[in-house]
């Protein structure tokens, strides 16, 4: 089936809908010799068949290589300029113990945003060095808890604040690093940038008031200033809006260094990645090559030395390395009324899995768009315009909203979502009472459960009415 009036403009029809677009597809997921997806060397079957449907499936080696390829590109583009680059993961786009001993071992810092991902952090064997603390509402309890396990960086979000960490860190008798959240004004999302009228959201300290706040902070005897920091969205395409933050935060910067030091500059996370094969991000090596332009250009206009810069991506690193597999249920040929261009009728295929927003809630959230194989095997089938749907009582339960499919496609098929690692397991719910499925790693043909996969008795058990 071609040119169907229901395809979205931007989704282009593949000439084999069995093809795994690099882009897209974690490093190491191809094709087996009869046609089945297979990542790391161990096939779709044979997940399902240990660990069932729905699975994510993390490309182990893909996730660890972006980690140290993202350290890497930043190491080198700082050292070119005079300066040295620190990178955080943000855990907030997946967070278990083994994801943050893999990318501590690649060199990276831990980006955690309240109590819960900073105890994972911990429990991974962490050096408490390495975490960064985040959040706009931290709780007195989270901030002892930082300081008292020696927490590398807190970031200050709000002038109630500085006083909070300073007390924690007296009373443990220590001096604690901290930053200085800045709302810049400028928000970036994919492909565009409103630089004005953004100042109108819940974190950092406005520009205008941040040379007092910091000024609070260096009378503090318990806290060491280490710079500002400014994060400006996330699934960002472009580096203009960086530099457009980095501009306005680095004016402050240079004032600030008038009455002591500033030794970093944090300019946040939000690198985005492909999810479809019409996503274009920048590379890496680009965008590190870009910082460091920016960040190295802005120092010698102001005549200030080049400042650290620490970034904190979490969507790049872990992203591009999960697949999420699913079983197919149900199928349906639903009749669509179209106006545009001309009124007629349209046939949309809905193709039902045993899984949904409980996995991912992205696409029904921020109407974001993924796209879908045959996991099972390959078809030559000719392709038709699916959409991939859930199995929750809502009609907002999509997966895909618009990719294709071989025509063939039934009952029992494999279904494989990639570009899964970020914001899907980390937002994932019990809607409905589905269980959250497990997160399985591959590498080199073997596969190995990281995260179990909740039970029914999981569920029932924080139900204090339920007899055992
Ligand atoms: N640093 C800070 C202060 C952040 O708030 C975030 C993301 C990051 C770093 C990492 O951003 P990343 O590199 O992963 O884009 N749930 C949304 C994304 C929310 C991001 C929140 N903050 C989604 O699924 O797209």
């Amino acid at each position: 089936m071609s040119s169907t009036p229901l395809a979205p403009a931007w989704l282009v029809e593949p000439a084999d809908a069995n093809a795994l677009p690099a882009s897209v597809w974690s490093r190491n997921a191809r094709r087996s010799a009869v046609g089945e997806l297979e990542i790391a060397g161990v096939s779709a079957s044979a997940l399902v068949a240990e660990f069932g449907t729905p699975v994510y499936v993390v490309d182990e080696a893909d996730a660890r290589g972006r980690a140290r390829g993202i350290r890497e590109s930043f190491d080198r583009e700082f050292a070119r300029v005079g300066s040295s680059a620190k990178v955080y993961y943000a855990g907030k786009a997946f967070l278990c113990t083994e994801v943050a001993r893999w990318v501590t071992e690649a060199g990276l810092n831990i980006d955690v945003a309240s109590g819960g991902e900073m105890a994972v952090a911990l429990a991974a064997g962490v050096d408490p060095a390495r975490l960064g603390l985040h959040g706009n509402n931290k709780s007195l309890s989270e901030i002892d808890r930082a300081v008292g396990a020696g927490v590398g960086a807190i970031v200050i979000d709000s002038v109630v604040e500085i006083e909070r960490v300073a007390t924690a860190a007296s009373r443990h008798g220590r001096t604690q690093p901290v930053r200085l959240r800045i709302n810049s004004g400028v928000h970036a999302s994919t492909h565009e940038y409103l630089a004005t009228a953004r100042e109108d959201q819940k974190f950092g300290i406005p520009l205008a008031d941040a040379a007092a706040a910091v000024a609070l902070i260096r009378a503090q005897p318990s806290l060491a200033f280490l710079g500002l920091h400014s994060h400006i969205g996330s699934q960002i395409f472009e580096s203009d809006g960086f530099a457009e933050a980095a501009h306005r935060l680095f004016a402050l910067h240079a004032e600030l260094l008038k009455d002591g030091p500033v030794p970093e500059l944090n300019l946040g996370g939000g690198f985005g990645i492909a999810y479809t094969s019409v996503d274009d991000p920048l590379d890496i090596d680009e965008i590190a090559r870009r910082f460091a332009d920016i960040v190295s250009q802005g120092a010698a206009q102001l005549g200030i030395p080049v400042p650290i810069v620490a970034i904190e991506p979490g969507r790049a690193v872990i992203g591009p390395s999960t697949t999420t597999l699913y079983t197919v249920g149900t199928i349906k040929d639903v009749l669509v009324s179209v106006v545009e261009p001309v009124e007629t009728t349209a046939t949309r295929k809905y193709v039902s899995v045993d899984g949904g927003m409980s996995d991912n809630i992205r696409p029904a959230l921020y109407a974001a768009n993924y796209s879908a194989r045959l996991a099972n095997r390959t078809s030559t089938a000719s392709p038709a315009l699916v959409r991939v749907a859930g199995k929750h009582c809502e009609s907002g339960d999509i997966l895909v909203h618009a990719d294709y499919l071989p025509g063939d496609v039934e009952p029992g098929d494999l279904l494989a979502i990639p570009a899964t690692g970020a914001y899907g397991w980390a937002m994932a719910s019990n809607y409905n009472y589905l269980t959250r499925p497990p997160v399985v790693a591959v590498l080199d043909g073997a596969a190995r459960l990281i995260v179990r996969g909740e039970t029914e008795a999981d569920l029932l058990s924080r139900d204090v009415g339920v007899t055992p």
